[in-house]
């Protein structure tokens, strides 16, 4: 299992990370790893400090060229460079707030991958769209528009987070969990050949939500938000999954 912390534009202290490092191996223990994403500006020193323990350190974007005249953007050869091994691409806030497109995540995607990052791509209905019966529709389109099929599923992490369920302490229910993860399951093993690929949950897990959520078939660990800013619950969080489930 994979539990993934999206720290967003914020910044935990450092006393807080120190205490999700010191703990990483306990989760290790349990067969879960730790990645840790927080803003650019903060890779290199929490990447330095990880360096020798089982927690990881990832990105939350990245461009897809290796380098050029790209003002504001960081390229995932540098990411790779700062210490991260894995980047989160086309979550809900840069599709919306960005306007990124699929295609843009598939080049994105390639571009990561090129890079040696682990690439953890995001999709998740609207509420609109969940209210009007197309959810699955709209999850499916992601997925094809956004995994080119030459991307090699070793390294590919999928995330899926109903866009509805992101900071509002709403969390989809168990089986619409199993029935997305189901399609998107099969959607893989048809696109990419592959049934190997995590999928993640994302969307208000909690230490009190997680061992439903961690249990439902086909979820192979969680994108957590706002529970990963504390190490207390981003541990909780972790030692929450189901013993022996990768
Ligand atoms: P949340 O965010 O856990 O705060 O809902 C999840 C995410 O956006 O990845």
């Amino acid at each position: 299992m994979l539990i993934a912390g999206n720290w967003k534009m914020n910044a935990a202290s450092m006393e807080e990370f120190g205490k999700m490092l010191a703990r990483a191996p306990e989760a290790a223990a349990k067969g879960v790893d730790l990645l840790v994403c927080p803003p650019f500006v903060l890779l290199h020193r929490l990447a330095e400090q990880a360096q020798g323990s089982v927690l990881e350190i990832g990105a939350q974007d990245s461009h897809y060229e290796d380098e050029g005249a790209f003002t504001g953007n960081v390229s995932p050869r540098m990411l790779a460079d700062s210490g991260a091994t894995a980047v989160i691409l086309g979550h809900s806030e840069r599709r919306s707030d960005h306007r990124e497109s699929d295609e843009l995540v598939a080049k994105k995607a390639l571009a990561a991958q090129r890079a040696g990052l682990r690439t953890i791509v995001c999709v998740g209905e609207s509420e609109e769209e969940r209210d009007a019966g197309e959810a699955e529709a709209v999850v499916t389109r992601q997925l094809i528009g956004s995994l080119p099929d030459t991307l090699d599923p070793a390294g590919l992490i999928v995330a899926y987070e109903p866009v509805w369920a992101i900071g509002t302490g709403r969390t989809a229910s168990t089986d619409d969990i199993g029935s997305m993860h189901g399609l998107i399951r099969s959607g893989l093993a048809r696109r990419l050949s592959s049934r190997a690929v995590p999928i993640l949950y994302g969307g208000s897990v909690k230490p009190a939500n997680a061992s439903q959520i961690l249990s439902v078939d086909n979820v192979g660990g969680a994108l957590v938000g706002g529970a990963s800013l504390k190490a207390d619950d981003f541990l909780a969080i972790a030692l929450a999954a189901p013993d022996g489930r990768r």
